[in-house]
């Protein structure tokens, strides 16, 4: 069976730790990944992740443990190459993630200002009806960015924030970001062991 394609936008907010740890369990779990980086995105993952400046984002990928072979799953796009397969919908894939989705960002989405291939990948899912989850990331969040949310929801997005869990005692920061993490996994209908469930 033909592996799953899941795109990952990672947007200008604070949190690049979300799509990084996402791209690694997706990788993991033997999904193809398309990566769109918005050029604050990238400024944001040089400050908290120690992404050098003109570093290939697949040599940091490998840097930060990701499997070499596994990276071959994976292909990388930046915000402005807007003729990329994810701005077509009859490019098919299984669903978007945009984690961290900044308030500019998701202002785009939800007005369907699609300017570059994160806005334009994003409205595409809409359009097409495929799953797009959105993780928005600023706080406290102002009545432009609630109506901002309620309006991508209203038209079929999944609104996903990072918050995440502490029922299962994460002892690091990459635990505790995969309970976040986990939760997209299961929005994207993807099996996995990530994080233990609740079970009472
Ligand atoms: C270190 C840093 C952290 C930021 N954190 C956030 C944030 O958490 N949420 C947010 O909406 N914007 C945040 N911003 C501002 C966005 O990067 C800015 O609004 C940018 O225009 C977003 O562009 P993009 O959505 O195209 O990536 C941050 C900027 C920097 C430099």
């Amino acid at each position: 069976m033909k592996n799953k394609t899941i795109v990952i936008a990672i947007s200008g907010a604070s949190g690049s730790i979300y799509g990084i740890r996402l791209i690694k369990a997706l990788l993991a779990l033997n999904t193809s990944v398309m990566v769109i980086l918005s050029d604050s995105g990238l400024k944001v993952l040089e400050h908290e992740m120690g992404v050098k400046k003109d570093e290939p984002f697949k040599e940091f990928l490998i840097s930060y443990g990701i499997d070499i072979n596994k990276v071959m799953n994976l292909e990388i796009f930046f915000q402005d190459e807007i003729s990329k397969s994810p701005a077509s919908g009859s490019f098919v894939h299984s669903g978007m993630v945009v984690a961290p989705c900044s308030m500019k960002t998701l202002a785009g989405i939800s007005q369907g200002f699609a300017d570059n291939l994160i806005t334009r990948s994003a409205d595409v899912c809409l359009k097409e009806k495929r799953p797009l989850i959105l993780v928005p990331r600023e706080t406290p969040y102002n009545l432009i960015h609630l109506e901002n949310m309620a309006r991508a929801n209203r038209a079929g997005a999944v609104i996903l924030p990072p918050n995440p869990s502490f029922y299962t005692f994460p002892k690091t920061i990459e635990n505790l970001v995969d309970t976040v993490v986990a939760r997209i996994l299961d929005h994207l209908k993807i099996d996995h062991h990530l994080v233990s469930r609740w079970k009472s």
